[in-house]
């Protein structure tokens, strides 16, 4: 790359500019306000974790095959291999492992946990896909109970109303488990194998590895012998039958509309029993899931832990901002501090420091001139200017003018911030 060539992001990465920030944080907000009122408490788990446990968590998936970021860190003396490392592309497995290395298995079981930040996948990027995205997650961990799954979705769904939200749609599922899924499995091989050589070149290969994932398939060579394969709703055994009546009957009894759709299955393998997802209308096709999660009795065994029983949902926070309808203003500082002349930097930033006790302040340290900074503090939308001159500076006092009326009048500087802060309660 020739030097004179601007750096850019790199590509699936995006900046989160100052105008978009409020209404990123009033989504995060708005989750953690949902999860606390349901008692789940905050964790914070590393970004950069082990690659197996990302390996073990995947399976056969896309997210393990194609899309980790493996980190090309250096092997320690206390026996740290060299590049085992990667970038989490999800917070599940973590909190699970921190849950059992933190101790929190011997707690009062279940233990309920939140957490929210970046996750990274290397997936192509497009509109509502990018390889650094942003979760806001819920652990349920410890307890089998149906119940379970059906407050996770309600805390999930309390989550997107509160934002006020229209055209979200809960679309449920059960894949079975380690008993019935299997027998299921090979009953949809047996349905698709002869019909390999018309399937996309994904689904022949999927019939082998994976064959759950052929019900995900969005390829439209494919359409008519999804429509047509055997469901797994239809081969549940008694124990995951009940409990999906239970979690419907629960849904029912909470009136959380839902959509059975036999054909939703997650991206991640270490599902069991109850799926679901969260879809927005106005989101286009296969980026259009808001969030999805579900149980996950057998992950924390597969991570080398005592088998306990989870569940669980993460929401995309990039595509719940995109699908959002507010637009909260960017609030600005206001007040702007204007030296008039140089060689005033350190009184205004002193007062810049007195305004801050009550209101958020700017200083403008540069040299342009007084009209063209008092432009900028009206384009930026401040309601007053705090305008120092030398002489003024002595008796310690400046001009501050109120943006909206025009007025403008001497303040000492020590009854600046009370001035101001009594006309924005008046
Ligand atoms: P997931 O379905 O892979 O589930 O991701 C959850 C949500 O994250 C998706 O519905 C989507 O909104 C968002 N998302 C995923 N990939 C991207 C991307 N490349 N760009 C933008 N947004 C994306 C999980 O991650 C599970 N850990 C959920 C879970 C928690 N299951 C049990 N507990």
């Amino acid at each position: 790359m020739s030097r004179s060539q601007p750096i850019r992001a790199a590509r699936g990465m995006r900046d989160i500019l100052p105008e978009q920030v409020a209404l990123w944080r009033g989504v995060e907000m708005a989750g953690e306000a949902a999860a606390r009122s349901y008692g789940y408490q905050e964790i914070e788990v590393p970004i950069i974790e082990p690659v197996a446990l990302i390996e073990r968590v995947g399976g056969d998936t896309d997210v393990v095959r194609k899309e980790i970021y493996r980190i090309q860190s250096h092997g320690d003396a206390s026996g740290e291999r060299e590049g085992h490392l990667a970038l989490r592309p999800e917070a599940t497995a973590g909190v699970v492992r921190a849950y059992f290395q933190g101790g929190l298995n011997q707690l009062s079981q279940p233990v309920r946990l939140t957490t929210s930040g970046p996750m990274f996948r290397h997936d192509r990027p497009q509109a509502g896909r990018y390889r650094q995205f942003y979760q806001f997650d819920l652990e349920v961990i410890g307890d089998p109970s149906p119940a379970y799954d059906a407050e996770v979705i309600e805390v999930s769904r309390q989550w997107l109303s509160s934002l006020g939200l229209a055209g979200v749609s809960l679309v449920l599922n059960s894949i079975g488990d380690g008993r019935c899924r299997p027998p299921y499995l090979q009953r949809l091989k047996e349905y698709y194998r002869p019909l390999k050589t018309r399937l996309h070149p994904d689904c022949q290969r999927r019939l082998e590895e994976n064959p759950l994932r052929l019900l995900d398939c969005k390829e439209e060579q494919c359409q008519p012998f999804k429509a047509a394969a055997p469901r797994i709703t239809d081969h549940l055994c008694q124990p995951c039958a009940e409990a999906f009546a239970e979690v419907r009957s629960l849904l029912d009894g909470a009136a959380i509309e839902y959509r059975l759709d036999a054909h939703l299955v997650r991206g991640l393998d270490y599902y069991t029993r109850t799926v679901f997802e969260f879809e927005h209308a106005a989101l286009g096709g296969a980026q259009n899931a808001l969030g999805g999660g579900g149980r996950y009795d057998g992950l924390a065994a597969a991570l080398g832990y005592p088998d306990t029983p989870a569940v669980g949902f993460a929401g995309g926070i990039d595509r719940v901002v995109l699908a959002s309808p507010l637009s909260e203003p960017v609030k600005p500082a206001q007040v702007w501090v204007l030296p008039a002349e140089p060689g005033l930097e350190a009184e205004a930033a002193r007062v810049g420091r007195l305004c801050r006790a009550e209101i958020p302040a700017v200083v403008d340290f540069s040299r342009r001139s007084l009209s063209a900074k008092m432009r900028a503090a009206g384009r930026a939308g401040s309601r007053w200017v705090a305008i120092m001159a030398a002489d003024e500076a002595q008796r310690q006092a400046v001009q501050l003018r109120d943006m909206r009326s025009g007025d403008q009048r001497e303040v000492p500087w020590d009854q600046l911030a009370v001035v101001m802060a009594g006309s924005l309660s008046s």
